[in-house]
């Protein structure tokens, strides 16, 4: 008898260097029925480009493999990167899906951006707003959300079959994890997150969010429970929730900005819409001045 996590989605990931972002596309390869883990929208911050060259990577993929797109999922409303969630739903449809804690992001963003009333903070701009242990199944794969505050408080993690998509939360386990420092998080919070991911069966598959090639070498996207809790740098058996609460304290007060928060999240707020045009018919995003930061 098939348990949950004897189930095998077939997972096909793409990288997206210049975010070192993971996507992921995951199928019942019985059904064909899929999903798409955030996916990347280009994005060029100097010109005000965006373009579609990673998405259509992704589209090509659902077609030469006749997959039937269940869902556009969002692991959280990234600040590193536009989502291209509402132009893969235009080309394979599917329904984008983030964590029900976007609303809390919502309205903390729409303060910051200094978002007016067309914005509204009630998760309506995402056609499902998913709850911890929402079942999710492709075929005969089950899926499962799990709630994964810590880096964000609308971050989740998929379970399909014996596939753990963990969003940020850990990286590859010389990569660590996530940062805590962002309007919502919390390294405590983080910590129990990883416990309850850890606590799964030490041979599911963990696919990551993000890889930034340690040491430099080659990116990577696949591990597994049980060498995460062998040896991930931040958070392995052993690590107590005060020590790792401290590192992530320590840690955090060195990091940038990201690069792309404010484009980022202004998207991704609006499940991956650019705001509204304006009179003259263009899109234009808002920058904060001497919000985001540290002083310099
Ligand atoms: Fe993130």
């Amino acid at each position: 008898m098939n348990t949950d996590t004897q189930l095998k989605p077939s997972v096909t990931p793409f990288f997206h260097a210049p975010t070192g972002t993971w996507t992921y596309v995951v199928a019942d390869p019985a059904s064909r029925a899929a999903a798409v883990i955030d996916p990347v929208l280009d994005y060029d911050w100097r010109s005000g480009r965006t373009g579609t060259k990673s998405a259509d990577a992704l589209v090509a993929h659902c077609a030469n493999e006749r997959l039937e797109v269940a869902w556009i999922l969002e692991t959280h409303a990234h600040a590193d990167h536009l989502s291209a969630a509402p132009y893969l739903k235009s080309r394979l449809g599917g329904r984008i899906a983030i964590g029900r804690g976007i609303l809390q992001v919502q309205a903390t963003f729409k303060r910051i951006f200094g978002l007016g009333a067309d914005f509204t903070a009630d998760g309506s701009q995402f056609d499902v707003l998913l709850a911890d242990g929402d079942r999710i199944d492709l075929g005969a794969v089950p899926g499962r959300v799990i709630a994964a505050p810590g880096h964000t408080s609308d971050s989740v993690a998929y379970l399909f079959g014996d596939a753990l998509f963990v969003g940020d939360t850990v990286f590859m386990p010389d990569g660590g994890s996530a940062r805590c420092d962002f309007p919502g998080g919390d390294a405590a919070e983080l910590y129990r997150t990883v416990q309850r991911l850890y606590a799964l069966p030490a041979e599911t598959r963990v696919f990551v969010c993000h890889d930034y090639s340690p040491g430099g070498r080659e990116p990577r996207c696949e591990t597994t429970v049980a060498a995460q809790r062998e040896g991930n740098i931040h958070v392995r058996d052993g690590v107590s929730e005060a020590s790792f609460v401290e590192m992530r304290r320590t840690r955090d007060a060195t990091l940038d900005v990201p690069n792309l928060i404010i484009p980022s999240v202004q998207a991704n707020i609006r499940a991956g819409r650019l705001p509204p045009p304006e009179a003259d018919g263009v899109s234009y995003f808002k920058v904060p001045l001497n919000v985001l930061g540290r002083p310099l």
